[in-house]
């Protein structure tokens, strides 16, 4: 049993040690409007709510070839910290024009989570995280 113990404690170390050496897809997002932790879940996916939120409400405009005047836009545009900034601060003019309307404060909290999962930089096959 002292044994077992032993050994759960030191791979609970080790899993912390890998978790603060990587690079990889981050698992937990301080949101600076709410300042509350957000735990980073099935929903911050590329399959979740967080990616459909941006299909149907961003990418409506954000497109390549788009004649809206909007640059395509797509997760790795900007880094996770960027894109806090985006929604912390909702300088863009479509965030100020109306045309973010359409979404809740919940929404919002998805999506930016979706964001900032799959920012630029965030994927690293060579971790823990983001490996198999
Ligand atoms: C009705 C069209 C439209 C929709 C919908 C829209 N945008 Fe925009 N967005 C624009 C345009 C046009 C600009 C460029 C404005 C400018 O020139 O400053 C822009 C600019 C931005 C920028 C700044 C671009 C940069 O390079 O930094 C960000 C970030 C952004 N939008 C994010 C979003 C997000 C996130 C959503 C979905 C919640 C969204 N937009 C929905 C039209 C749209």
């Amino acid at each position: 049993m002292q044994k077992q113990i032993r050994i759960f404690v030191v791979m609970m170390a080790l899993l912390v040690a890998s978790a603060a050496l990587a690079e990889a897809s981050p698992t937990k997002r301080f949101d600076p409007g709410t300042q509350t932790c957000r735990i980073l879940g099935f929903d911050s996916m590329w399959w979740g709510d967080g990616a459909k939120i941006f299909q149907n409400n961003c990418k409506s405009c954000h497109y390549r070839g788009n004649d809206q005047g909007a640059p395509f836009l797509y997760a790795e545009s900007k880094s996770p910290a960027a894109w806090n900034r985006v929604f912390f601060k909702k300088y863009p003019q479509c965030a100020r024009d109306g045309s973010w309307a359409a979404l809740t404060p919940g929404d919002q909290l998805k999506l930016n989570d979706y964001l900032f999962r799959n920012g630029a930089n965030t994927y690293d096959p060579n971790t823990a995280a983001d490996c198999g």
